[in-house]
């Protein structure tokens, strides 16, 4: 088989790459491990950048977002009982859609469905071949065969578990990490929201949030130690702890209910540079992973699509590859802007085990700051909606 352009993945990158490359004219295959109905159970991320709603919609896929989506001016952030709201749409003009990650990914099935883009799914042992030779190619096992898949491009699509990043020579990649030393627990259930709009918790018994995907389905996390196991929270304890840790008056309002969901997530800032050699661009989770507190991991994922589909785009019709050439810069640049973002939310919201009274003190200034300070409200919100692109 031959193509121009080889995805693997069919996460959010690899889907929406591959539909803006195909609305282009432009040829792809998507090589996917698992199966639609396991890339479609998966819950993940909830909040989308305006940006990224923008993209969306330039790639057909922007109709059930614009009528089910649920447009937010506002956060709120905690600190113990105290409840600081920042206004978006005051703060810096700009709002975010909450949206849920696995919609996203259905309104693209669809869109791809329609454009008969081929996705192979239930792909195993994916080898990248002659990445920086003339000859790119991917072989993968499907089926009880073996098949090749001939291209021009690959884009590593393929989430941090995935083959694409260790695909680079080692001796050219540069990594950098951050694990905390905590995770997140997260809860699905249907009830209704605790409140309209996203609150975000400091509580000296740990980090807690309040999400949603809309009015009869909320999403909830508690920070909890690393060594914690699912079946160490049955659902009577997990809303106790989300309540003790949200202001009281707000958590008189909680409705609980069965977890249709419940899953830990361990949380970790980490990059890996470049994110292109010679045939092989990478995209989203396979290149870095942000801490899901400000909420930036898909919408980078996004971002960094944006790029290299106009980099795709400009060679194939203007034969102009300066995107190309630019790309890992220019996406790096935005990536790290988020790094910072992520990892100064994370710090400001949790208890970590080694923190003293003075790093708590720095917690409570900072959230003071926040509360009280029209430029750091500014500051926050023009992150957490999305930095230009
Ligand atoms: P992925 O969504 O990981 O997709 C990669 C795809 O590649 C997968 O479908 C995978 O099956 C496939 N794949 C992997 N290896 C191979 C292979 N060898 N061959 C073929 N296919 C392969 N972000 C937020 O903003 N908020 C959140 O609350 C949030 N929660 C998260 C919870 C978890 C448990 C995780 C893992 C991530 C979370 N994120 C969150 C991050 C966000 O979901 C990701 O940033 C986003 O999914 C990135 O999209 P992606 O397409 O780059 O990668
Ligand atoms: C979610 O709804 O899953 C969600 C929202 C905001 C975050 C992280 C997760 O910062």
């Amino acid at each position: 088989m031959r193509t121009q352009v080889a995805i693997i993945g069919a996460g959010p990158s690899g889907l929406l790459l591959s539909q803006l490359l195909n609305r282009a004219g432009i040829e792809t295959v998507v090589l996917e491990r698992q199966s639609r109905a396991y890339v479609l159970s998966r819950i993940r991320a909830g909040v989308l950048e305006q940006g990224t709603v923008d993209l969306l919609t330039r790639a057909g896929v922007g109709g059930r977002m614009a009528r089910e989506g649920q447009p937010h001016s506002g956060c709120y952030l905690t600190h113990d009982q105290q409840m600081i709201r920042i206004d978006f749409a005051e703060a810096c003009g700009a709002k975010v859609m909450v949206y849920g990650q696995t919609e996203v990914t259905r309104d693209l099935y669809e869109a791809q469905d329609a454009l008969g883009s081929p996705h192979i799914h239930g792909v195993e042992n994916v080898v990248l071949h002659d990445l920086d030779g003339p000859m790119p190619h991917v072989t993968y096992d499907h089926d009880g065969q073996n098949h090749r898949l001939e291209c021009e491009f690959i884009a590593g699509c393929d989430g941090f578990h995935g083959v694409s990043r260790n695909s680079i020579p080692e001796t050219l990649r540069r990594e950098y990490e951050k694990v905390y030393p905590f995770g997140w627990l997260g809860v699905l259930s249907e009830t209704p929201p605790l409140h309209e709009e996203l609150i975000y918790a400091n509580h000296p018994r740990g980090f807690a949030l309040a999400s949603m995907r809309n009015p009869m389905l909320s999403r909830y996390y508690i920070q909890v130690p690393l060594t914690d196991k699912v079946e160490d929270w049955s659902d009577e304890a997990f809303w106790a702890e989300l309540k003790a840790r949200i202001p009281a008056d707000v958590a008189q309002g909680l409705v609980t209910g069965p977890s249709i969901e419940k899953s830990i997530a361990p949380l970790r800032s980490f990059v890996s540079e470049p994110m292109r050699y010679g045939a092989l661009f990478l995209c989203g989770d396979a290149a870095h992973i942000v801490p899901p507190t400000g909420a930036k991991g898909l919408n980078l994922a996004v971002s960094d699509v944006h790029y290299l589909s106009k980099g795709l785009i400009a060679y194939y019709t203007e034969n102009d590859s300066a995107g190309l050439e630019g790309y890992s810069t220019q996406a790096l640049a935005r990536i790290w802007q988020a790094m910072r973002f992520s990892w100064s939310v994370t710090t400001m919201m949790h208890r970590f085990p080694e923190h003293d009274a003075y790093d708590r003190q720095m917690q409570r200034v900072e959230l003071t700051q926040l509360a009280t300070n029209p430029v750091a409200q500014r500051l926050f919100a023009q992150n957490y909606t999305g930095l230009p692109y």
